[in-house]
This record gives structure tokens, C-alpha cells and sequence, in this order.
């Protein structure tokens, strides 16, 4: 057994290694041992403190580098829109930085792990590359480009110095009301699986690679399955059932060897995930084998007692022991740590249990590399919000883009005369989305990127005679086509739920009607995070063409609209007819407005 080998780190040292042998004592700093081994080691050092401290995590705001490092935190996030000023790589590199030299700092130098919400592209950096949304890329039907767009967002968090990645959310939204549909790949346990392949792109070869980052399966388990489509909500479905939609993405994360998954704010029948020991012990780690960690969501176990209010002993209790191994606690860290320790002090809490969650823990740190490399990795930040980048995020556009209705207005012509019209099409805050610079996003020019506008100038080219005016004022009969870019503004978790319809809102609804007044043909655009009530327009449109939300690069829209690129995204959402039909999913039976697989395309020239 590991007690009894005589290894030394001098011994393990290879013929050729560039370091003194010194600074590999003690054995857990030998890059060389077997990472069991260096876990082994390191966690006999450990005293109860150090080992409480490493299951924790702090918002950046809430502890300075020096506090986190006397808290012995075990790691650190930036919440959404939790940023340096300025909002730059370079910052984020230097803040990074500093965390990770306290923790290093410290007598044992154990490493922290910084963890970041980039869930589609780097979204909170200003310049991050930032790619559309799970709805749009389920579209795609392409997994490997979606393993691509993993590599390059795993290559932009890491240039800023984060090693963990709060994402992909392998969520099955089975309700359009649901604010987080967007995060979503698809309504069927089919369309997460297959687009799993964002796990390899972000973890890379191996954790400690070049460019590499640690993904989380999110959230575990049920979240899309809410009544009602309701954020944080109740999934009231037989076990059957759970195991048949919302398990099955997990299954094929740790196939994939996601190293952490995140548990769900809701409950399932009744019972909060963060305090279920059957789904995360008995099933997630020994049915499914998980290994790697286990982590909490936002100030998720102060829920458990029925209210979101002051984090109890209860909760600790049941929420350590029901399995998680890394508590997100933005603000109450130390309250924690407090209450966690006089639970083990009263044998509540048992070693075994402090031991595991470590392992899994430092595991992690040991395979990311970070003893060895516990800094930024600088050297990635030329490519950053780099060309390369944004064309992997202009193909996913395009390749994204699902035509629904087409009576000959598309493709549009180079070299005709076009109006452009509505909220969503020059404006780079909208076409993003929420989880963009801020938590929930907002309108305007938050980031650097090309607008749909723009991508039609562009693809266009200077034959092209493009108008813009956002409200549709100017239009006339003279154009040869109009364009309305129409539909939702940003919004995240919470904010998102619609409990009270889908419908495109009186602007919209104005600026098209300009734009069909003159008799021209009318392209409609919708940007938006999921299917939205427009059976009652749709008669009067040309046609009809679902963006979702792209992200930074506008121009792959433009791609499709002048069929540079014939259109190919298929619907991985059952369409509804109506808002009344809610939630509708492939299977029900229900007759959708445009069913799930649906998608037109051009005839071939
Ligand atoms: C969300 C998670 C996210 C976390 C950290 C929570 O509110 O549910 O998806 O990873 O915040 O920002
Ligand atoms: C943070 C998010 C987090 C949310 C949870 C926000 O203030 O920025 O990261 O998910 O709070 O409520």
C-alpha cells in the first residue's frame, strides 16, 4: 500500500530533470510520483482546518487574496460580471495571479482553483470571443465543432488564468418558459450527449496540457425538468422517468471524464438536490462511478431548509454528507467553515467524508498541474478575441441558423437593395444574450464583435445598398426586400422565466408592420433564447430565420441570409403553436408549429 513505499522524491527524479531534487521534498511536490500518491502524501500533512478550508470556495469580491489564503480556501470564483478593472486578460491575469501566490504561500503551497462561468466563450472578459448559446449550437448538429469551440474557450479562461470552467450545463429544458432554456442543447437527453464533446474540448488531452481547463457537468439533476418551466423549481417526474431524460447527459460526461459536476438548485419531487444523498452519493459517485468533485451552486445549500436566508449547521450537515465536496459560498465562507468544523467536532460529520471530498478535490489540482504551474498562462492572450477565434465562432453561427419559413425572399441578392430594421440587428448586447460581461447581459455596445447589421454590410459587399433604421422609419416601396431583426432582450436564470406567454413585444410587432406596409418581401429574424408565439404573424412574413443567440460574430448570420452558406440547423426544440401548448416535446403527441428536427435549406444553385 501507499504507506509503505519507501519513495523519496529524490528517487523519483528522472535522469535529465531540470530541478534540483530539493525542491521536490515533500514527495506530493514531485511532479514525477503517480498523483494518488501525491494526494496520499499531501493530505497526511493536512491538519482538520486545512482539509475544512480546501471544500471551500469565495466570490472574488467577498476575500482578498490574503484572506483566502489564511482561510486555507481550497478555491475562488468570479461570479457572472465579477471582474477587474479593467476588464482585460491582463487584469484578470495579475488578480488571478495574486490569489494564487497567497495560496502558495501558505505552509502546505496548496494551489487554488479558480472557477469561472464561461458558457459560451470567456463571456465575462470585454474582447472574449464569444460563441452562441447552447440552443444555437444543438442546432448545428456538429460535435466536433462544438469540441472546437472547448478548445478555444478552454485557451481564452486559461490566458486569463482560471483553470475551471462552470460549464457545459448539460441540461435537458423540457419547458420554453424555463429563463435557462438557451443553456440548453436541446429538449432531448439526445442532444446533450452529443454535444458532450465540449467536455474534451475544454479539458483537452489531459488536464495539465497547454490550454486546458477543468469542465463541470451542470446541474445535477433535473433542472430543465421543472413544473412549469420554473427556475430553482420542483422536477415532478417518476424515477423512471429522471433516469430516461435528465441522467443520461451526465452518463456520457463522466464517459468523457468530466472532472466535476454541479448540482442543481431544484428539487425533484419535492427534495432540494444539494441535500440529496441518494442522487449524489448512492447514485453519482457509486452507480455512475463519478470521481471527480463534487460541487455546490451559488449559495445553493442555504436553501435546504425552505428559505434562502442564513446558512445553518442543518444545512452544512446535510448537505456534506449528502455527497458534495466543494460548497460555492460567495459571502459566508468563513461562516462555513465555522459551522462545518463543530459538526465534525460533535461526530456529525465523519473524517472519511472530510477525506473523500479532499481526494476528489486535490485530485483535481494534481492532474490540472497546478503545483507545478499555479500561474497564468500569458502566453496564450495574442490569440485572444483573435481572428482564429472568431471565425470557430462565425462557422458555429452560421452553421446554427435554422430557416423556417421561406417563399422565396431568401437568399437575399448581392447587389440589391435592402432594409434593414429592428432592436436585435445593430445591437451586439442583444445578439449575445445573457452571460455576457454581466450575469444576466444587457443591450448596447457591451463588447467588441460584428453586429448583424454589419455582417450584412459585409457579406453584402459594396454592391449591396443597405438602410438601417432600427424602428423602420425611411422604408419604401423602392427596396427590394426588408429585414426585421426582431425578438427577445438579454436575460439569465431567474429573470428569464415566462410564466405568462412568448410573444414578440409592441416594438417588434411595429417595426415589422412598417416594414410590410410597403408591400415589399419580409425577412424576419428572430434573436432569442428559445421558440416565441408568433403563429399569429407568421402568415404575413416571407420568411422566417431563428438566430438564437449568436454571440460576437453577426456575420455568419449575414452567411445564411445571402446563402454564402446554405442553411442547416435543424430545430432540437419542438416549435409550439401556442403558448397554451407548454412545455411540448418531441413524443407528447402534441402537434407543434414546427416540429423537433425541423429545418428548411436553399435549392441548389
Ligand atoms: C448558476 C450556475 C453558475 C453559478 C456561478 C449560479 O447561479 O446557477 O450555473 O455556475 O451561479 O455563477
Ligand atoms: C452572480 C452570478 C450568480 C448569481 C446567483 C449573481 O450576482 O453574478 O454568478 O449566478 O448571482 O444568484
Amino acid at each position: 500500500m501507499v504507506s509503505g513505499l519507501l519513495l523519496t522524491g529524490a528517487v523519483l527524479a528522472p535522469a535529465g530533470a531540470t530541478a534540483a531534487p530539493e525542491t521536490f521534498w515533500p514527495l506530493y511536490q514531485n511532479p514525477y510520483v503517480p498523483v494518488q500518491l501525491r494526494v496520499h502524501d499531501l493530505m497526511s500533512r493536512m491538519s482538520l482546518d486545512d482539509k475544512i478550508g480546501q471544500m471551500v470556495q469565495a466570490e472574488r469580491q467577498a476575500v482578498t487574496p490574503q484572506q483566502a489564503a489564511d482561510l486555507r480556501l481550497g478555491s475562488i470564483l468570479s461570479g457572472g460580471g465579477s471582474v477587474p478593472t479593467p476588464n482585460t486578460p491582463a487584469a484578470w491575469a495579475d488578480m488571478y495571479d495574486a490569489y494564487q501566490k497567497a495560496a502558495v504561500s501558505t505552509p502546505l503551497g496548496i494551489p487554488t482553483l479558480y472557477g469561472v462561468d464561461a458558457v459560451h466563450g470567456h463571456n465575462n472578459v470585454y474582447g472574449a470571443t464569444i460563441f452562441p448559446h447552447n440552443v444555437g449550437l444543438g442546432a448545428a448538429h456538429d460535435p466536433k465543432l462544438v469540441e472546437k469551440i472547448g478548445k478555444v474557450t478552454a485557451s481564452e479562461v486559461r490566458s486569463t488564468g482560471p483553470t475551471w470552467d462552470f460549464a457545459p450545463c448539460l441540461c435537458v429544458s423540457r419547458d420554453d418558459r424555463w429563463g435557462r432554456a438557451y443553456e440548453s442543447f436541446g429538449e432531448t437527453p439526445q442532444d446533450a450527449i452529443d454535444n458532450a464533446t465540449i467536455i474534451n474540448g475544454l479539458q483537452g488531452r489531459s488536464l495539465k496540457a497547454k490550454g486546458s481547463v477543468l469542465a463541470t457537468a451542470k446541474h445535477y439533476v433535473g433542472d430543465g425538468g421543472t413544473t412549469g418551466g420554473d427556475d430553482q423549481g420542483n422536477t415532478e417526474i417518476s424515477e423512471a422517468e429522471l433516469r430516461k431524460i435528465h441522467l443520461p447527459p451526465f452518463q456520457e460526461a463522466i464517459k468523457r471524464g468530466a472532472g466535476s459536476v454541479m448540482i442543481s438548485f431544484s428539487s425533484w419531487n419535492g427534495k432540494k438536490a444539494h441535500g440529496h444523498r441518494y442522487l449524489i452519493t448512492d447514485v453519482l459517485k457509486k452507480e455512475l462511478r463519478f470521481s471527480g468533485l463534487v460541487v455546490s451552486d451559488w449559495n445553493g445549500v442555504h436553501q435546504l431548509n425552505g428559505n434562502n436566508d442564513d446558512l445553518t449547521a442543518d444545512e452544512v450537515r446535510e448537505s456534506v454528507n449528502a455527497g458534495i465536496d466543494l460548497f460555492m459560498e460567495p459571502y459566508d465562507a468563513p461562516k462555513f467553515i465555522s459551522l462545518l468544523r463543530a459538526e465534525v467536532d460533535a461526530g456529525r460529520v465523519s473524517q472519511a467524508r472530510l477525506d473523500d471530498a479532499n481526494r476528489r478535490i486535490l485530485t483535481k489540482k494534481f492532474e490540472s498541474g497546478l503545483f507545478e504551474k499555479p500561474y497564468a498562462d500569458r502566453s496564450l492572450q495574442k490569440d485572444f478575441g483573435g481572428a482564429e477565434h472568431r471565425a470557430v465562432a462565425r462557422e458555429a453561427v452560421r452553421k446554427s441558423q435554422v430557416l423556417l419559413k421561406n417563399e422565396g425572399a431568401l437568399p437575399l441578392k448581392k447587389g440589391s437593395k435592402v432594409f434593414v430594421a429592428g432592436k436585435n440587428a445593430d445591437d451586439i448586447g442583444n445578439q449575445s444574450g445573457g452571460w455576457t460581461i454581466t450575469w444576466q447581459g444587457s443591450s448596447g455596445p457591451i463588447t467588441t464583435g460584428t453586429t448583424i447589421l454589419q455582417g450584412i454590410q459585409q457579406v453584402g459587399g459594396p454592391r449591396t445598398k443597405v438602410t438601417y433604421d432600427r424602428e423602420g422609419d425611411g422604408v419604401d416601396g423602392s427596396y427590394d426586400v426588408a429585414v426585421a431583426v426582431v425578438g427577445e432582450t438579454p436575460y439569465a436564470e431567474g429573470e428569464g422565466d415566462r410564466p405568462n406567454g412568448l410573444k414578440l413585444d409592441a416594438e417588434d410587432l411595429s417595426t415589422i408592420a412598417k416594414l410590410k406596409a410597403t408591400g415589399v418581401p419580409v425577412v424576419v429574424v428572430t434573436v432569442s433564447g428559445r421558440p416565441l408565439d408568433i403563429t399569429s404573424e407568421l402568415g404575413g412574413w416571407n420568411a422566417l430565420l431563428a438566430a438564437w443567440l449568436p454571440g460576437t460574430e453577426g456575420a455568419g448570420v449575414a452567411d445564411v441570409l445571402f446563402g454564402d452558406h446554405r442553411p442547416s440547423g435543424k430545430l432540437t426544440f419542438s416549435w409550439a403553436e401556442s403558448f397554451d401548448q407548454l412545455p411540448i416535446n418531441v413524443g407528447d403527441g402534441k402537434k407543434a408549429l414546427f416540429p423537433y428536427g425541423y429545418g428548411l435549406t436553399y435549392p441548389k444553385t
